[in-house]
């Protein structure tokens, strides 16, 4: 099931000077400031300090009018609300919205740490101003592909010593498949083609194994030497990828 309640995320303390009150907390209860991050859409600037998972969120007013500001004017310091983590904000909202209850306007929003919260007014809490907080999602770094399948690559192989030229066609644990040739041929193989003569040498789909390999070049322009890519279509006007793939690519 989706929309449950997940923890208590952390206790919101209205403060009035931060750099006193982290003397508190901090300083004198030793718990850890995490960040601060202004939030001003809500006229705050929020101070983190962990406690043990748990977080104390001191809110700082930016300016006077903000909610924290009337709050500490009213109020004085003290605890502001108490914040749940949910797991599916709207899925909790949908099923409060069943019974009658809305979030304080303008309902969802984004919130300090970039998280999805909604407010519900004491009113309807029995006197806790309560904050629903959903954790970005947490995008994956995509995973490096330092080669893929399909681009032009230089294989440097050992024993015996040879330099291969050719589309990667994979890549595994045990070996390297390239459809190629021999990088010795790379000039015969070139003046074929700028001279559109019929038959060219033709790449074949060769693997070697992983023990041959000394090293994989993806095929780039260095500063004294452009690519075969480059090369290629320079003296010929085609696309050497695509020349190597053959016709039925
Ligand atoms: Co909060």
């Amino acid at each position: 099931m989706t929309g449950k309640i997940l923890r208590v995320d952390h206790l919101g303390i209205a403060v009035k000077d931060p750099r006193q009150r982290l003397g508190t907390w901090n300083e004198l209860l030793g718990l850890e400031l995490e960040r601060a991050e202004a939030v001003p859409s809500e006229g705050v600037r929020t101070w983190f300090l962990d406690a043990g998972g748990t977080h104390l969120e001191l809110l700082e007013p930016l300016g006077e009018d903000g909610p924290i500001a009337k709050y500490l004017e009213k109020r004085g310091e003290g605890i502001h609300h108490l914040c749940l983590e949910v797991d599916d904000i709207e899925a909790v909202l949908a099923r409060l919205a069943a019974k009658g209850v809305e979030p304080l306007p303008p309902g969802v929003r984004k919130g300090a740490g970039n998280c999805t919260v909604a407010f519900l007014h004491p009113k309807q809490t029995g006197g806790v101003l309560l904050e629903l907080s959903q954790k970005p999602v947490k995008t994956a770094a995509p995973p490096t592909q330092p080669f893929t399948a399909g681009e032009v690559v230089v294989l440097y192989l050992r024993e015996p010593r040879g330099r291969v030229f050719g589309l990667l066609r994979s890549r595994e644990a045990d070996g390297i498949a390239i459809e190629g040739l021999d990088l010795d041929a790379w000039e015969d193989w070139l003046s074929q083609w700028s001279r559109g003569e019929d038959a060219p040498l033709s790449p074949s789909l060769q693997f070697f194994p992983a023990a041959r390999i000394e090293k994989l070049l993806a095929d780039r322009d260095a500063p004294s030497l452009p690519s075969l890519g480059r090369q290629f279509s320079e003296r010929t006007g085609r696309e050497l990828a695509a020349v190597l793939a053959g016709p039925q690519d």
